[in-house]
């Protein structure tokens, strides 16, 4: 099984920013857990702060991934562009979020992703990716 991770802007910088609502854990360092966690699993990790470089990589895996896990992070609550992508694409997308987006700014409650996604997972920190993971397996 093959499983794609995207992360939008400003992920990059897990680890350093905002601690307290994203935890001091880089991506890389936890991407290496995921990767020994789940050995049978193909999974692959894409992180850009450009949105058409979101959109370019959906279309890359969006043919041949067995499911993608997409953290659209800001583009979540203002882009188009990425809900129609997902919509063009095979792949079924699990949204996901470390912060629990409802409990903050009412920008944050809007989402281009959700009505397009298999389903969503948020609030568990950088568990939410262990949690769709989990769920593509299932
Ligand atoms: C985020 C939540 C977004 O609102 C925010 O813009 C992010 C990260 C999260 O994972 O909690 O950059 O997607």
């Amino acid at each position: 099984m093959k499983i794609s991770i995207i992360n939008g802007p400003n992920l990059n910088l897990l680890g350093q920013r905002e601690p307290g609502i994203y935890g001091s854990q880089t991506f890389e360092t936890f991407f290496a857990e995921l990767q020994s966690k789940f050995p049978e699993v193909e999974l692959d990790y894409f992180q850009s702060n450009i949105e058409g470089e979101l959109i370019d990589q959906l279309h890359k895996v969006g043919f041949s991934s067995d499911g993608i896990i997409l953290n659209a992070a800001a583009y979540t609550h203002t882009s188009v562009g990425l809900g129609d992508a997902i919509k063009a694409i095979d792949t079924s997308v699990i949204e996901v979020h470390i912060s629990n987006t409802f409990a903050r700014e009412d920008f944050r409650h809007t989402s281009y992703i959700t009505p397009n996604a298999k389903g969503l997972i948020l609030g568990f920190g950088m568990d939410s990716y262990r949690l769709a993971i989990e769920s593509f397996i299932k």
